[in-house]
């Protein structure tokens, strides 16, 4: 088992200097595969494979601070008691070139606001992006996914917009385990947020997934289910199916749930108006309309359809907010 630094240390060249400041974006992104548990949780390796949307995302800006880390969201500066500035302070640790070298993190996101989208996804990869221009290190993607995946597993995939393919790897110090963007653009397609709950979730997707792993009964069966869905959705973006894709992404995020709800304890990130949701999109399948979710750790749905339909599935979800991943 490695620990955190010792991959960075693999990765990074020495440090020579860096610049005043730097700014990068990274998307944020939405599983379509999903990436439900972990075979090491000191690196994040995941148990599976996993594919993902990049859509909105994080800006990071970064600069050296005088007198300790000061980390500001949107222009306020981050309580330095709080889960989000731990987690950021600890990320950036792994890469101060000596003990009294502080950052200043100005994080700022495009992500509609309460769209429940803020994951940790685009502000690790965008931290990462960040710092590689900031130190002038010049990594490529492979490595630069495989530091953002130190900081939040799923960030591994926001390194990039477009199709990403996280790869699950073998070896014990994660260096297999990065995400490829597969080279398709499909402008028709569409990811439409339904959102009904802004409340920040009370268990995070962190605990759950361990839950799931020791717990769940079913968990055996997911990386089986995983490997079969893998097998339907890559030839399904690659041939630009819709119907196999959708239908691939909605049953993948049902196998999830179905794990999170049966470990102990359960973890039910369902509320009423998600099932609600879900009976409304099946009946307008039924009714001949090609839509589909997806569902991530928490009750708000992600619906997948294309262009040419958007004002009828509007019809059915005027609450909808359109995201254009191409
Ligand atoms: C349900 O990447 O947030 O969104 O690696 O512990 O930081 P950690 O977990 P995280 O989990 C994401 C879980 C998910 C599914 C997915 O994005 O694939």
């Amino acid at each position: 088992m490695s620990s955190a630094i010792e991959c960075v240390k693999k990765i990074i060249p020495p440090y020579q200097d860096h610049l005043p400041t730097a700014s990068v974006f990274a998307p944020s992104n939405i599983a379509l595969i999903k990436y439900w548990g972990k075979r090491d949780e000191t690196i994040n390796l995941p148990v599976t494979d996993s594919i993902s949307l990049g859509n909105y995302g994080s800006q990071a800006t970064l600069s050296r601070a005088e007198q300790g880390d000061a980390v500001f969201l949107n222009t306020q500066p981050v309580d330095k008691h709080s889960e989000f500035f731990r987690r950021a302070q600890t990320f950036l640790s792994l890469f101060r070139p000596s003990p009294d070298f502080y950052f200043k993190l100005e994080a700022t996101s495009n992500i509609p606001i309460a769209a429940g989208l803020a994951s940790s996804a685009s502000g690790f990869a965008s931290i990462t992006l960040a710092l590689n221009v900031f130190f002038n290190w010049q990594l490529d993607l492979k490595a630069l996914s495989i530091l953002a995946r130190l900081g939040s597993g799923s960030a591994a995939r926001s390194v990039c917009p477009g199709f990403m393919h996280w790869h699950k790897g073998m070896a014990l110090d994660g260096s297999d385990a990065y995400a490829t963007r597969l080279d398709v653009t499909w402008p028709e397609l569409r990811l439409g947020l339904l959102i009904f709950s802004d409340k920040p979730k009370e268990k995070s997707s962190r605990l759950a997934m361990k839950e799931s792993v020791y717990t769940s009964p079913f968990y055996q069966v997911w990386p089986e289910c995983v490997e079969k869905d893998l097998e339907q959705i890559l030839p399904a973006i690659a041939a630009r199916d819709f119907a196999l894709l959708g239908s691939t992404a909605e049953q993948n995020a049902l196998a999830m749930h179905a794990c999170m709800q049966t470990s102990r304890p359960a973890t039910v990130y369902t509320l009423p108006e998600t099932m609600k949701m879900m009976h409304l999109v099946w009946k307008a399948r039924r009714d001949g309309l090609p839509v589909y979710f997806t569902q991530d750790a928490g009750p708000n749905l992600k619906l997948l359809f294309e262009a040419k339909h958007l004002t009828d599935v509007k019809a059915h979800f005027p609450e909808l907010v359109e995201v254009r991943p191409f």
